[in-house]
């Protein structure tokens, strides 16, 4: 087997993807994604190298499960929809929410990325492949522009500028009638600590994202987004099969909002 050949950017993809491996491999897995793990033992990617903590595993697993509960239940209540995962990665979530046969998913990532995902992962990951720099603004005009949408982006915003963000967040929302987005948040203490703390040296040169506490800043990128919902994460209850440490911290992080929203987050907005 070849080895993959990442730009840097592209390269983060490892960090998610050995996460939730990790997260597998655990007694009690969070997520139990069983593919990131075989992708990771069949390019035999040295994980170690990452030096991700287990803390760092599991909310990483923690976090795409919450996302996929979104996805999931939007395409529950609009079988029709369109599913858009905004830099996928190596992420196989169309497989773990299985959306039926009347809904379109699409994992969009760059190209070098996207032909990779048909290498390492199972057919039926990648219902549909868009290989595109999603600052380009012609990638969205080959989707269907009637049906309602909900697009989930598990570990990318970090990796765009706030323009870039909002001028995305603008055209799903103009191509779109109506339609759910969520990603994980980035507070801007967990931008900091990703400068300083163990387990994200290998993104912190292509970290663009300034960061925000507020939940509802967001709303000032396009007058059409409200919140939906602010998950945090200390409050989920996956905390309960967490490690009996890190549940303790996160039974005590719970406790306050503004705590709570330093960690793990997940944003979601309705348009
Ligand atoms: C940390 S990885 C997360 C991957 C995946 N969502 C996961 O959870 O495993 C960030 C991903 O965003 C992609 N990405 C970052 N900027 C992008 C851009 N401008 N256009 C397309 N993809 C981008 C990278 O290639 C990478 O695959």
């Amino acid at each position: 087997m070849t080895f993959p050949v990442f730009t840097p950017l592209q390269a983060s993809l490892w960090l998610t993807l050995c996460g939730r491996a990790l997260d597998n491999r655990l007694p009690h897995p969070i997520l139990g994604d069983k593919v990131a793990d075989d992708v990771v033992r069949k390019v035999g990617y040295d994980y170690k190298k990452l030096r991700i903590p287990r803390s760092s595993a599991i909310y990483i697993a923690h976090r795409a499960k919450k996302l996929d509960e979104i996805a999931q239940q939007f395409i529950a209540r609009h079988p029709n929809a369109v599913g858009l995962d905004l830099g996928a990665g190596l992420d196989s979530r169309a497989l773990r929410i299985a959306p039926p046969p009347t809904a379109d998913w699409y994992d969009v990532d760059f190209p070098e990325v996207i032909r990779e995902r048909r290498h390492l992962l199972p057919d039926h990951a990648t219902p549909h492949g868009i290989g595109a720099d999603l600052t380009d603004h012609a990638w969205l005009d080959s989707l269907p522009a009637d049906r309602p949408v909900v697009a989930v982006a598990d570990g990318l915003i970090a990796f765009l500028s706030e323009e870039e963000m909002i001028s995305l967040v603008s055209r799903i929302i103009s191509h779109f009638p109506s339609g759910e987005i969520a990603f994980n948040g980035y507070s801007k203490f967990a931008v900091w600590a990703q400068k300083r703390f163990p387990g994200a040296e290998s993104i912190r040169g292509v970290v663009k994202f300034p960061g925000f506490d507020d939940p509802r800043y967001p709303e000032c990128w396009h007058p059409k987004l409200k919140l939906r919902n602010e998950i945090l994460c200390t409050r989920e209850p996956e905390v309960a099969e967490f490690p009996l440490g890190l549940r303790l911290m996160n039974r005590l992080s719970a406790r306050s909002a503004s705590l709570s929203r330093r960690g793990n987050v997940v944003l979601h907005y309705s348009f």
